[in-house]
Order: structure tokens, then C-alpha cells, then sequence
């Protein structure tokens, strides 16, 4: 075998090493380590180490800003691969080296320590078949001397990563009726993770990216929206993921129908949703009514027809209020969106749509438009800059003004909080909102 071929054979077998550990790391993080979906993820991690050497017997594995490497070569990078490598980041971990010494015991071992989360000794950390590299001190210095991640760049990360599973799954949908659960489980359960210590925040990418037309993004937009709507209803991570999945899975019906004919056909999403989900094994039947009822309305408004009593819940409710905002107040390619108060007018004024207040008052308690950092145009024509956001009042964030009213800049800049202006609840004093460039790169 010449020197390239073994090579190549060491790229693609550290690449199955990686996707293995990812998987067996995803399903860890769901189920308790003696769960038989976690054992047969460890297992076959470890038969893939164990798998003939070809080349090496030993593959290491670097850690390069998020993503994962083999020898300068980036790894396939998916959700899971992308979660992988945050926490070897978080761990202050440089880089893995597996060898065939691997047990399921020391793989086992190997899933705590990356979920624990705390830093490993500065000499490293060595388990049968799994060495650990820690930082070198230059990366140590580094990690001091720049601030922390700006707090929205895990909901960016989230953001792009819930925007590829989807792509995927709405093409497995459509070619073969078959969709990856494991991935959507793996984002929605991350988004969820992430809604819990970051609220409302995860919202904001919604808001500004959707300026760049991607076709499934009304989707994710939702999915994103939903689960931070729902989360202060959701007992843990795992409950909210389900909840979130079934907000993912809402319009997998479109999948179905070609391009050219949705509009003419677009009512019939919600049955194929239903026929494409019960094909699955393992479906959730929440997901199953989400998809089935969220254009249900009551007093036989809306579209499917009741059907044998399958009515839509509370989170079947959140995602069609979710689902209504989020396509009123997308930019259209002539005009822009509606804005926040006129879109829940709108919502508020559609037949059979009156009884779910309840649905929408929780949307607007968790809003964030504005998330810090961005630019804002308020009402009376000034600029200003969010600098927090309140849980409370998220429309009406503490800002900084920048400018006067002709959106001249202004000599000395002024902080207020916006809480302070009109009465609570009314419309937010923030005309709208300005992209910011880390947003566009998306
Ligand atoms: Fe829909
Ligand atoms: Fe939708």
C-alpha cells in the first residue's frame, strides 16, 4: 500500500472515530450511561478503534477554533462533531490521541469527563487507549488576554447548525421518506441546553439573519422561537428538546410537495407531515400533532378538519401563534415585514385564533428583537445601542443613545433605560432593529 493510501485510509478512519464518539457523546448526554443506546454507541466506538490499523495504530485528533482536525485536515463537521469538539474547548483540551488500548470502561470513562465539563490537569489526562493534551501555555495566555465569546456566538453556532440539519432532513424527506432523528435529537437537545442558560438570547439570530433568504429558515426560525417560548414550561433540557423537536418537525410535509406547486397545494403539508412522521420508528406523537394541527383553529377555522378528536395542546398552540408571527413579520421580497404590535394585531384579529392569548402573551414575554449589541432605531428617529435586556420588558431593553433624532451621532452618548418610556406592555419604543456584520456572515 503507497504512502497516500494509507494516508487517505487514516483520514477516513479518524473521520469514523470522531462521528462515533460524537454519537456515542450525543447519546450520553440523553440517556444515563447504562442505557442500551448508549452502550452500543460505546461499543461500536470502540470496535472502530479497534478496527484492523492501517497506518498508525495510534490517530490523534487536534482541536482548531470549533472544529476538529486529523494532521491539518478538518473533520466532518456536523452538529454532533461541532458539540464534540466545544466541550474538548471547554475541557482546555488540545487535541485526543486513541489508540487500541480503548475499553468501553476507559470510552465510558472518556464521555464523563467531556460532559463534566472541568478543566483537565495541566499535564493532561491519561485513560486505556485515550490520552488527553492539555493547552499549551501559549493558548492558555491567549484564552486571558481576549474576552470571552460575545454571547451571541453560540446562538449563531446553534443557528447555522439547526439550518443544516434541517436542509438534510428535508431532502431525506423528500427522496426517501426517512429522516436522521438522531441529528434533530442532537440540535434540538443543544438548543434546549442552551435556552435554559441563555433565555430569551437564543432568539436573536432570527431576527437578523433572516434578512439572507435560505429556503428552510422559516423553520428554524420557528423551531428556534418555540423552544425559547416554551422553555419556562419545560422541567428539563430533555423535556424542552422534545418540545423543540416537534416545532423542527412542523412543516416536514412541505418536503413533499415540489416547489412550483406549494402554494396550490400547501394544505396538504399537514397531512403528508403526519404520514412522512408515523413512517418513523420511535416518532414522538407530539411531533405527530404538532405537525397534523398547527393550522387548526377553532370553530372549524383553519385547515386540517378536527379528525377523530386530534386537537391541538399547548404546544401544538405555541407553534401555530410561533408559526403566524414568524411569517408575518418576515421581510417579503417587495416589502418588509410586519412589525411586533402590528403582526400580534394581526394574529389576534384571524378567525378562531382569539382563543390563544394565552399562547401569545407568552411569545411577547420572550422576545428579545434587540439582542445586545445591536443597533436600534427607536420611535422618535434616534440610534441607540442595547446594552442589556431586561427579562421582564424585553422589548424594552437598557440602551445607549448614539444619536439625535435625525440620526446625526451625537458628542456624549447616553445611557436610559427604555422600561422608563410609556406604560408597560404598550408597543416598544424600538422602530427597528439595524443587521450587525456578525450576523450577515452567517
Ligand atoms: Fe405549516
Ligand atoms: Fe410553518
Amino acid at each position: 500500500m503507497s504512502d497516500l493510501d494509507k494516508r487517505v485510509r487514516d483520514v477516513e478512519r479518524a473521520e469514523e472515530l470522531v462521528r462515533c464518539l460524537a454519537a456515542a457523546l450525543s447519546a450520553r448526554r440523553i440517556y444515563s450511561h447504562e442505557h442500551p443506546r448508549v452502550k452500543k454507541a460505546v461499543r461500536t466506538f470502540v470496535s472502530a478503534i479497534r478496527a484492523p490499523a492501517v497506518g498508525q495504530p495510534q490517530i490523534c485528533v487536534t482541536v482548531t477554533g470549533h472544529t476538529l482536525e486529523y494532521e491539518g485536515m478538518p473533520i466532518t463537521d456536523n452538529t454532533a462533531t461541532l458539540r464534540l469538539a466545544m466541550c474538548l474547548e471547554e475541557i482546555r483540551c488540545s487535541g485526543v490521541e486513541f489508540g487500541t488500548g480503548l475499553t468501553p470502561e476507559s470510552a465510558a470513562d472518556f464521555l464523563e469527563v467531556l460532559l463534566r465539563g472541568e478543566p483537565i490537569p495541566a499535564e493532561g489526562m491519561r485513560l486505556p487507549g485515550v490520552q488527553l493534551f492539555p493547552w499549551t501555555k501559549e493558548e492558555e495566555e491567549e484564552e486571558g488576554e481576549f474576552p470571552p465569546l460575545p454571547e451571541f456566538d453560540v446562538p449563531l453556532l446553534v443557528y447555522r447548525a439547526a439550518l443544516d440539519v434541517l436542509d438534510q432532513t428535508m431532502e431525506q424527506a423528500g427522496a426517501k421518506n426517512d429522516i436522521a432523528m438522531d441529528d434533530i435529537e442532537e440540535v434540538a437537545l443543544w438548543t434546549a441546553e442552551e435556552s435554559f442558560s441563555r433565555g430569551a438570547q437564543m432568539v436573536a439570530p432570527t431576527q437578523v439573519v433572516r434578512q439572507d433568504k435560505h429556503t428552510w429558515q422559516h423553520s428554524v426560525n420557528v423551531f428556534l422561537i418555540s423552544t425559547a417560548v416554551l422553555q419556562p414550561f419545560a422541567k428539563d433540557p430533555r423535556e424542552l428538546a422534545r418540545f423543540g423537536q416537534a416545532a423542527f418537525l412542523h412543516d416536514i410535509g412541505k418536503s413533499r410537495i415540489p416547489r412550483e406547486i406549494l402554494q396550490k397545494l400547501m394544505q396538504r403539508h399537514t397531512e403528508f407531515g403526519v404520514e412522512i412522521l408515523a413512517s418513523c420508528p420511535d416518532v414522538d406523537p407530539l411531533a405527530l400533532e404538532v405537525a397534523y394541527c398547527h393550522h387548526m383553529r377553532d370553530g372549524g377555522h383553519g385547515y386540517p378538519k378536527p379528525f377523530e378528536g386530534i386537537r391541538p395542546g399547548p404546544v401544538s398552540d405555541v407553534v401555530q401563534v410561533v408559526d403566524m408571527f414568524e411569517a408575518l413579520t418576515a421581510p417579503r421580497p417587495y416589502k418588509g415585514g410586519l412589525d411586533v404590535a402590528e403582526a400580534l394585531k394581526t394574529i389576534l384579529k384571524t378567525p378562531g385564533m382569539q382563543t390563544k392569548r394565552g399562547a401569545m402573551g407568552l411569545l411577547v414575554r420572550r422576545l428579545t428583537l434587540a439582542p445586545p449589541g445591536s443597533e436600534v432605531v427607536l420611535e422618535t428617529g434616534e440610534h441607540a445601542i442595547v446594552l442589556h435586556t431586561h427579562d421582564d420588558e424585553p422589548l424594552r431593553p437598557l440602551v445607549r443613545f448614539i444619536t439625535d433624532v435625525k440620526g446625526v451621532p451625537i458628542d456624549k452618548p447616553f445611557d436610559a433605560d427604555l422600561r422608563q418610556y410609556g406604560v408597560q406592555g404598550s408597543r416598544s419604543p424600538i422602530r427597528k432593529v439595524l443587521l450587525k456584520p456578525a450576523y450577515k456572515a452567517l
